[in-house]
Protein backbone atom coordinates (compact mmCIF):
# COMPACT_ATOMS: atom_id res chain seq x y z
CA UNK A 1 0.00 0.00 0.00
CA UNK A 2 1.54 3.44 -0.66
CA UNK A 3 1.13 5.89 1.38
CA UNK A 4 -0.69 9.43 1.08
CA UNK A 5 1.38 12.74 1.18
CA UNK A 6 0.15 13.93 4.81
CA UNK A 7 -2.06 16.63 4.99
CA UNK A 8 -0.47 18.48 7.10
CA UNK A 9 3.46 17.43 8.61
CA UNK A 10 5.39 19.47 11.13
CA UNK A 11 9.21 18.82 11.04
CA UNK A 12 11.52 19.19 13.99
CA UNK A 13 9.01 22.31 14.58
CA UNK A 14 9.81 24.36 17.60
CA UNK A 15 8.01 27.24 19.35
CA UNK A 16 9.89 29.70 21.94
CA UNK A 17 8.36 32.45 23.40
CA UNK A 18 10.27 35.47 25.40
CA UNK A 19 10.41 35.29 28.50
CA UNK A 20 11.66 37.35 31.79
CA UNK A 21 10.53 40.11 34.28
CA UNK A 22 10.20 42.57 31.81
CA UNK A 23 10.09 40.91 28.37
CA UNK A 24 8.35 43.12 26.39
CA UNK A 25 10.84 45.72 27.08
CA UNK A 26 14.13 43.46 27.29
CA UNK A 27 13.91 39.74 26.77
CA UNK A 28 16.07 38.48 29.35
CA UNK A 29 15.81 34.41 28.41
CA UNK A 30 13.63 32.77 26.00
CA UNK A 31 11.29 29.59 26.67
CA UNK A 32 10.98 27.04 24.85
CA UNK A 33 7.57 25.41 25.04
CA UNK A 34 7.90 22.80 21.69
CA UNK A 35 10.79 21.43 20.82
CA UNK A 36 12.10 19.14 17.94
CA UNK A 37 8.44 17.65 17.26
CA UNK A 38 7.74 16.13 14.17
CA UNK A 39 4.21 14.83 13.77
CA UNK A 40 2.23 14.15 10.20
CA UNK A 41 -1.28 13.40 9.44
CA UNK A 42 -2.08 11.94 6.16
CA UNK A 43 -5.94 11.94 5.08
CA UNK A 44 -8.41 9.91 6.75
CA UNK A 45 -6.05 9.76 9.51
CA UNK A 46 -6.78 9.95 13.04
CA UNK A 47 -3.88 11.24 14.92
CA UNK A 48 -4.03 11.80 18.56
CA UNK A 49 -1.69 13.74 20.93
CA UNK A 50 -1.62 12.62 24.30
CA UNK A 51 0.37 14.47 27.18
CA UNK A 52 -0.67 15.75 30.91
CA UNK A 53 -1.92 19.11 31.19
CA UNK A 54 1.07 21.83 30.29
CA UNK A 55 3.38 19.76 27.48
CA UNK A 56 2.38 21.69 24.56
CA UNK A 57 -0.89 19.75 23.21
CA UNK A 58 -2.61 23.13 22.54
CA UNK A 59 0.55 25.16 21.37
CA UNK A 60 1.07 22.40 18.59
CA UNK A 61 -2.17 22.63 17.46
CA UNK A 62 -2.12 26.62 17.44
CA UNK A 63 1.71 26.65 15.82
CA UNK A 64 0.45 24.53 13.07
CA UNK A 65 -2.42 27.33 11.68
CA UNK A 66 -0.13 29.87 12.60
CA UNK A 67 -1.74 30.89 16.08
CA UNK A 68 1.54 30.76 17.43
CA UNK A 69 4.59 31.58 15.60
CA UNK A 70 7.27 28.63 15.17
CA UNK A 71 10.90 29.46 15.76
CA UNK A 72 12.03 26.66 13.79
CA UNK A 73 11.57 23.70 11.90
CA UNK A 74 9.27 23.25 8.86
CA UNK A 75 5.91 22.80 8.48
CA UNK A 76 4.27 21.36 5.19
CA UNK A 77 1.20 21.18 3.31
CA UNK A 78 0.66 17.95 1.17
CA UNK A 79 3.71 17.41 1.33
CA UNK A 80 5.15 21.00 0.16
CA UNK A 81 7.19 22.69 2.78
CA UNK A 82 5.57 26.17 4.17
CA UNK A 83 8.27 28.76 2.27
CA UNK A 84 8.18 30.49 5.64
CA UNK A 85 6.37 31.16 8.73
CA UNK A 86 4.86 34.41 7.40
CA UNK A 87 0.61 34.94 7.27
CA UNK A 88 0.86 34.15 3.65
CA UNK A 89 1.64 31.37 4.40
CA UNK A 90 -0.63 29.93 7.15
CA UNK A 91 -3.19 31.44 5.49
CA UNK A 92 -2.72 28.38 2.86
CA UNK A 93 -3.29 26.34 6.03
CA UNK A 94 -6.32 27.83 7.07
CA UNK A 95 -7.73 27.27 4.07
CA UNK A 96 -7.70 23.25 4.79
CA UNK A 97 -7.32 23.54 8.09
CA UNK A 98 -10.24 24.17 10.94
CA UNK A 99 -8.98 24.54 14.86
CA UNK A 100 -11.65 23.26 17.05
CA UNK A 101 -10.98 25.22 20.33
CA UNK A 102 -9.75 23.91 23.45
CA UNK A 103 -13.12 26.04 24.67
CA UNK A 104 -16.23 26.86 21.56
CA UNK A 105 -17.70 28.82 23.83
CA UNK A 106 -15.39 31.54 24.18
CA UNK A 107 -14.49 31.85 20.39
CA UNK A 108 -18.17 32.45 19.69
CA UNK A 109 -19.66 36.24 19.27
CA UNK A 110 -22.10 36.30 21.79
CA UNK A 111 -24.43 38.65 20.20
CA UNK A 112 -24.43 36.35 16.52
CA UNK A 113 -27.05 33.07 16.51
CA UNK A 114 -25.93 30.50 16.20
CA UNK A 115 -27.25 29.63 12.57
CA UNK A 116 -25.25 32.57 11.56
CA UNK A 117 -22.24 31.60 13.37
CA UNK A 118 -22.36 28.05 11.68
CA UNK A 119 -23.00 29.56 8.39
CA UNK A 120 -20.11 31.95 8.63
CA UNK A 121 -17.15 30.14 7.27
CA UNK A 122 -18.74 29.47 4.12
CA UNK A 123 -19.60 33.14 3.91
CA UNK A 124 -15.94 33.74 4.53
CA UNK A 125 -15.06 31.69 1.98
CA UNK A 126 -17.12 33.32 -0.93
CA UNK A 127 -19.43 30.51 -1.17
CA UNK A 128 -22.86 32.31 -0.06
CA UNK A 129 -24.97 32.29 2.73
CA UNK A 130 -26.98 28.54 3.00
CA UNK A 131 -29.92 28.08 2.19
CA UNK A 132 -32.11 26.88 5.74
CA UNK A 133 -32.35 23.33 4.87
CA UNK A 134 -28.88 22.71 4.35
CA UNK A 135 -27.94 24.47 7.29
CA UNK A 136 -30.68 22.33 9.02
CA UNK A 137 -29.00 19.28 7.26
CA UNK A 138 -25.74 20.41 8.99
CA UNK A 139 -26.35 20.86 12.01
CA UNK A 140 -28.27 17.58 12.35
CA UNK A 141 -24.92 16.56 11.38
CA UNK A 142 -23.47 17.66 14.52
CA UNK A 143 -26.12 16.36 16.50
CA UNK A 144 -27.39 19.35 16.84
CA UNK A 145 -31.45 20.40 17.07
CA UNK A 146 -32.27 22.76 14.73
CA UNK A 147 -34.54 24.77 17.46
CA UNK A 148 -31.19 25.93 18.70
CA UNK A 149 -29.91 27.60 15.42
CA UNK A 150 -31.93 30.60 16.39
CA UNK A 151 -30.74 30.82 19.57
CA UNK A 152 -27.52 32.85 21.15
CA UNK A 153 -23.98 31.30 22.63
CA UNK A 154 -25.35 32.07 26.30
CA UNK A 155 -28.33 29.69 25.78
CA UNK A 156 -26.67 26.58 24.92
CA UNK A 157 -25.06 23.84 27.20
CA UNK A 158 -21.09 23.13 26.83
CA UNK A 159 -22.10 19.54 24.82
CA UNK A 160 -24.58 21.83 22.45
CA UNK A 161 -21.50 24.87 22.16
CA UNK A 162 -19.31 21.65 21.18
CA UNK A 163 -21.76 20.61 18.69
CA UNK A 164 -21.69 24.10 17.55
CA UNK A 165 -18.49 24.25 16.71
CA UNK A 166 -18.09 21.17 15.15
CA UNK A 167 -20.82 21.86 12.64
CA UNK A 168 -19.49 25.55 11.90
CA UNK A 169 -15.98 23.66 11.32
CA UNK A 170 -17.70 21.19 8.87
CA UNK A 171 -19.60 24.26 6.76
CA UNK A 172 -16.79 24.22 4.82
CA UNK A 173 -15.58 20.48 4.80
CA UNK A 174 -11.85 21.08 5.75
CA UNK A 175 -9.25 18.44 5.17
CA UNK A 176 -7.66 18.69 8.53
CA UNK A 177 -9.85 19.35 11.46
CA UNK A 178 -7.43 19.92 14.99
CA UNK A 179 -9.69 19.11 17.54
CA UNK A 180 -8.38 20.41 21.12
CA UNK A 181 -9.65 18.60 24.19
CA UNK A 182 -13.12 18.13 22.13
CA UNK A 183 -14.77 16.10 24.90
CA UNK A 184 -12.63 17.96 27.83
CA UNK A 185 -15.76 18.48 30.63
CA UNK A 186 -18.66 16.64 28.63
CA UNK A 187 -20.83 13.55 30.49
CA UNK A 188 -19.69 10.42 28.60
CA UNK A 189 -22.54 9.94 26.58
CA UNK A 190 -21.88 13.10 24.87
CA UNK A 191 -18.46 12.39 24.78
CA UNK A 192 -19.10 9.20 22.75
CA UNK A 193 -21.52 11.47 20.47
CA UNK A 194 -18.86 13.73 19.66
CA UNK A 195 -16.20 11.00 19.20
CA UNK A 196 -18.51 8.86 16.49
CA UNK A 197 -19.69 12.28 14.75
CA UNK A 198 -15.51 12.36 14.33
CA UNK A 199 -15.30 8.80 12.86
CA UNK A 200 -18.47 9.45 10.52
CA UNK A 201 -17.01 12.75 9.33
CA UNK A 202 -13.47 11.00 8.84
CA UNK A 203 -15.14 8.11 7.15
CA UNK A 204 -17.42 10.21 4.54
CA UNK A 205 -14.84 12.87 3.84
CA UNK A 206 -11.78 11.06 4.29
CA UNK A 207 -10.84 14.07 6.25
CA UNK A 208 -7.66 13.50 8.75
CA UNK A 209 -7.86 14.34 12.53
CA UNK A 210 -5.24 15.94 14.85
CA UNK A 211 -6.73 15.02 18.09
CA UNK A 212 -5.63 16.72 21.21
CA UNK A 213 -6.77 15.38 24.61
CA UNK A 214 -5.00 14.06 28.11
CA UNK A 215 -7.15 11.52 27.91
CA UNK A 216 -5.87 8.04 26.75
CA UNK A 217 -9.23 6.24 26.64
CA UNK A 218 -10.55 8.83 24.39
CA UNK A 219 -7.19 8.44 22.04
CA UNK A 220 -7.51 4.71 22.46
CA UNK A 221 -11.39 4.95 21.31
CA UNK A 222 -10.79 6.65 17.70
CA UNK A 223 -7.52 7.04 16.54
CA UNK A 224 -5.05 5.48 14.28
CA UNK A 225 -2.02 6.76 15.59
CA UNK A 226 -0.72 8.17 19.21
CA UNK A 227 1.88 10.80 20.11
CA UNK A 228 3.04 11.22 23.89
CA UNK A 229 3.91 14.46 24.66
CA UNK A 230 5.99 15.43 27.40
CA UNK A 231 7.16 19.15 28.29
CA UNK A 232 7.11 19.83 24.85
CA UNK A 233 8.79 17.10 23.14
CA UNK A 234 7.39 13.59 21.02
CA UNK A 235 8.88 10.75 23.76
CA UNK A 236 6.39 7.94 21.53
CA UNK A 237 5.09 7.94 18.92
CA UNK A 238 3.08 5.05 17.21
CA UNK A 239 -0.15 2.62 15.66
CA UNK A 240 -2.36 2.83 18.42
CA UNK A 241 -2.21 -0.53 18.79
CA UNK A 242 1.48 -1.55 19.56
CA UNK A 243 1.54 1.49 22.02
CA UNK A 244 -1.31 -0.25 24.14
CA UNK A 245 0.41 -3.82 23.44
CA UNK A 246 4.01 -2.85 23.86
CA UNK A 247 4.54 0.92 25.27
CA UNK A 248 8.26 1.66 24.68
CA UNK A 249 8.75 4.65 26.33
CA UNK A 250 9.00 4.41 30.69
CA UNK A 251 6.63 7.30 30.99
CA UNK A 252 3.69 5.77 28.11
CA UNK A 253 3.95 2.87 30.33
CA UNK A 254 3.40 4.58 33.50
CA UNK A 255 0.44 6.50 31.35
CA UNK A 256 -1.29 3.37 30.64
CA UNK A 257 -0.62 1.41 33.97
CA UNK A 258 -2.57 4.65 35.66
CA UNK A 259 -5.25 4.17 33.59
CA UNK A 260 -8.30 2.59 35.30
CA UNK A 261 -8.63 -0.82 34.31
CA UNK A 262 -12.28 -2.33 34.45
CA UNK A 263 -11.01 -6.01 35.67
CA UNK A 264 -10.68 -6.71 39.89
CA UNK A 265 -8.50 -9.22 39.49
CA UNK A 266 -5.71 -7.05 37.96
CA UNK A 267 -3.98 -5.19 40.31
CA UNK A 268 -1.22 -2.43 39.23
CA UNK A 269 2.32 -3.78 39.45
CA UNK A 270 3.01 -0.61 40.53
CA UNK A 271 1.92 3.06 41.18
CA UNK A 272 1.46 5.47 38.45
CA UNK A 273 4.62 8.36 37.82
CA UNK A 274 6.19 9.78 40.47
CA UNK A 275 6.14 13.45 41.57
CA UNK A 276 5.49 16.58 39.57
CA UNK A 277 5.88 17.49 35.84
CA UNK A 278 9.24 20.26 35.90
CA UNK A 279 8.88 23.64 35.30
CA UNK A 280 10.21 24.70 31.38
CA UNK A 281 12.12 27.67 33.25
CA UNK A 282 14.19 24.64 34.63
CA UNK A 283 14.44 21.95 32.50
CA UNK A 284 16.00 18.83 33.97
CA UNK A 285 19.48 17.86 32.49
CA UNK A 286 19.70 14.82 30.20
CA UNK A 287 16.58 13.12 29.43
CA UNK A 288 13.87 15.23 30.82
CA UNK A 289 11.83 12.74 31.93
CA UNK A 290 14.86 10.92 34.11
CA UNK A 291 13.74 12.27 37.55
CA UNK A 292 10.17 10.87 37.28
CA UNK A 293 11.47 7.83 35.84
CA UNK A 294 11.87 4.26 37.14
CA UNK A 295 15.10 2.67 35.15
CA UNK A 296 16.84 5.84 34.84
CA UNK A 297 20.25 5.24 35.02
CA UNK A 298 23.08 7.48 34.85
CA UNK A 299 23.32 8.09 31.45
CA UNK A 300 20.19 9.61 31.48
CA UNK A 301 21.20 12.42 33.76
CA UNK A 302 23.55 13.26 31.33
CA UNK A 303 22.58 12.68 28.24
CA UNK A 304 19.33 13.56 26.25
CA UNK A 305 18.01 10.27 24.42
CA UNK A 306 17.22 11.11 20.31
CA UNK A 307 14.38 10.24 18.44
CA UNK A 308 14.62 6.77 17.83
CA UNK A 309 12.23 4.92 14.73
CA UNK A 310 11.52 1.29 15.64
CA UNK A 311 10.43 -0.88 12.42
CA UNK A 312 6.84 -0.94 13.13
CA UNK A 313 6.26 2.40 12.95
CA UNK A 314 7.19 3.25 16.26
CA UNK A 315 9.33 6.21 17.66
CA UNK A 316 10.59 6.47 20.95
CA UNK A 317 12.86 8.86 22.81
CA UNK A 318 14.63 6.78 25.16
CA UNK A 319 18.35 5.33 25.92
CA UNK A 320 16.91 2.42 27.34
CA UNK A 321 13.37 1.43 25.50
CA UNK A 322 11.34 -1.22 26.94
CA UNK A 323 10.35 -4.53 25.50
CA UNK A 324 7.87 -6.19 27.56
CA UNK A 325 4.46 -5.78 26.51
CA UNK A 326 2.40 -3.64 28.69
CA UNK A 327 0.36 -5.25 31.68
CA UNK A 328 2.51 -8.31 31.70
CA UNK A 329 4.38 -6.79 34.88
CA UNK A 330 0.71 -5.89 35.97
CA UNK A 331 -0.52 -9.59 35.27
CA UNK A 332 1.75 -11.41 37.07
CA UNK A 333 1.69 -8.97 40.16
CA UNK A 334 -2.08 -10.26 40.09
N1 LIG B 1 2.24 32.57 25.03
C1 LIG B 1 2.83 31.88 26.01
N2 LIG B 1 3.78 32.47 26.77
C2 LIG B 1 4.41 31.79 27.75
N3 LIG B 1 4.17 30.51 28.04
C3 LIG B 1 3.23 29.88 27.34
C4 LIG B 1 2.52 30.51 26.26
N4 LIG B 1 1.66 29.62 25.72
C5 LIG B 1 1.82 28.47 26.43
N5 LIG B 1 2.77 28.63 27.39
C6 LIG B 1 3.25 27.58 28.31
O1 LIG B 1 3.61 26.46 27.55
C7 LIG B 1 3.27 25.26 28.20
C8 LIG B 1 2.44 24.39 27.31
O2 LIG B 1 1.15 24.96 27.21
P1 LIG B 1 -0.02 24.30 26.37
O3 LIG B 1 0.39 24.18 24.96
O4 LIG B 1 -1.26 25.07 26.65
O5 LIG B 1 -0.09 22.85 27.03
P2 LIG B 1 -1.28 21.76 27.05
O6 LIG B 1 -2.29 22.15 26.01
O7 LIG B 1 -0.59 20.47 26.76
O8 LIG B 1 -1.85 21.79 28.43
C9 LIG B 1 2.60 25.66 29.50
O9 LIG B 1 3.56 25.56 30.53
C10 LIG B 1 2.17 27.08 29.26
O10 LIG B 1 2.18 27.81 30.45
MG1 LIG C 1 -4.32 22.54 26.16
Amino acid sequence: MTLKNPVISADHLTVSVPEGPHYFFQPTYKLDILIDVSIAVRPGEIVSIVGESGSGKTTFGRALIGLMRPSGGQISLDGVALPDFSKGSFRKVRREAALLFQDPASSFNPRQRIGAMIAEPRRIAGQGGMRRNDLQDLAATAGLGSSLLSRFPHALSGGQARRAAVARALSVVPRLIIADEPTAGLDVSVQGGVLNLFLDIRDRHDTAFLLITHNLAVARHVSDRIVIMYLGRVLESGPTAEIFRAPRHPYTRALLDSEPVPDPKRRRAEPPVIGEVPSLMNRPSGCEFHQRCRIARDRCRIEAPAETPFADGHTVRCHFPLDTPAGVCAMAAG
